[in-house]
């Protein structure tokens, strides 16, 4: 059986360099794992109205949290921090109040940004609410990619080799640290 881990992109941007980030992690992933990328653009914005009756994109989104075994989060830097379609997401999985479909879930967290900084600051703002909502959250090694729109091309190709080193190195420390936590 394969380990399933899901990958959230915190860009609906349609030739976005982050969705192609989790493209190349899919096509690097051991042979072992499956990362399937789940739609989050379809949530509705957080509103605790609809907690009522949760409308069925979220009940979806939450069944896909519950099959899961670990969850990819990668992330594009708006402003210095992370996406609100990102946010969004983990507050969804994060209620009804008293449901958090997160809670002691294997995880891990990525950025790229085309400029110098990698999106550095939304990784880091990103870890501290995955650490509040009980994401077992892999410490090191950290993955900021800068100059994205260099790298990576259609379908997961990367064209730097160094960036295809450090996404390898970064699948095997995921994938450990998923292991360790099931002991
Ligand atoms: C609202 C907004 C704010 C942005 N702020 C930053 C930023 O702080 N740092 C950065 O490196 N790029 C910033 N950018 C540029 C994004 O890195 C760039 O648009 C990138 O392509 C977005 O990721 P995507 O390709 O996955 O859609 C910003 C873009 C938007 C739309």
């Amino acid at each position: 059986m394969k380990t399933r881990i899901i990958a959230l992109s915190g860009s609906l941007r349609r030739d976005s360099y982050t969705t192609k980030l989790v493209k190349a992690f899919q096509k690097s992933a051991p042979e072992d794992v499956a990362l399937e990328l789940i739609e989050i653009g379809n949530l509705p914005f957080i509103n605790e109205d609809l907690e009522k009756d949760l409308p069925e994109s979220v009940k979806a989104f939450h069944e896909k949290i519950r099959e899961s075994e670990a969850v990819l989060f990668a992330t594009p830097e708006y402003n210095r921090s992370y996406s609100p379609v990102l946010k969004n997401a983990i507050d969804w999985g994060s209620r009804p109040e008293g449901q958090n479909h997160w809670n002691n879930k294997p995880a891990a967290a990525i950025g790229c940004s085309p400029y110098s900084l990698g999106a550095f600051g939304a990784v880091n703002h990103l870890r501290q609410v995955m650490m509040y909502v009980n994401l077992l959250t892999l410490q090191e090694p950290e993955f900021y990619l800068s100059k994205a729109s260099c790298f990576l091309g259609e379908d997961g190709n990367v064209s730097d080799p160094e960036t295809q080193n450090h996404i390898d190195a970064f699948w095997i420390a995921f994938t450990d640290w998923i292991e360790r936590l099931k002991r």
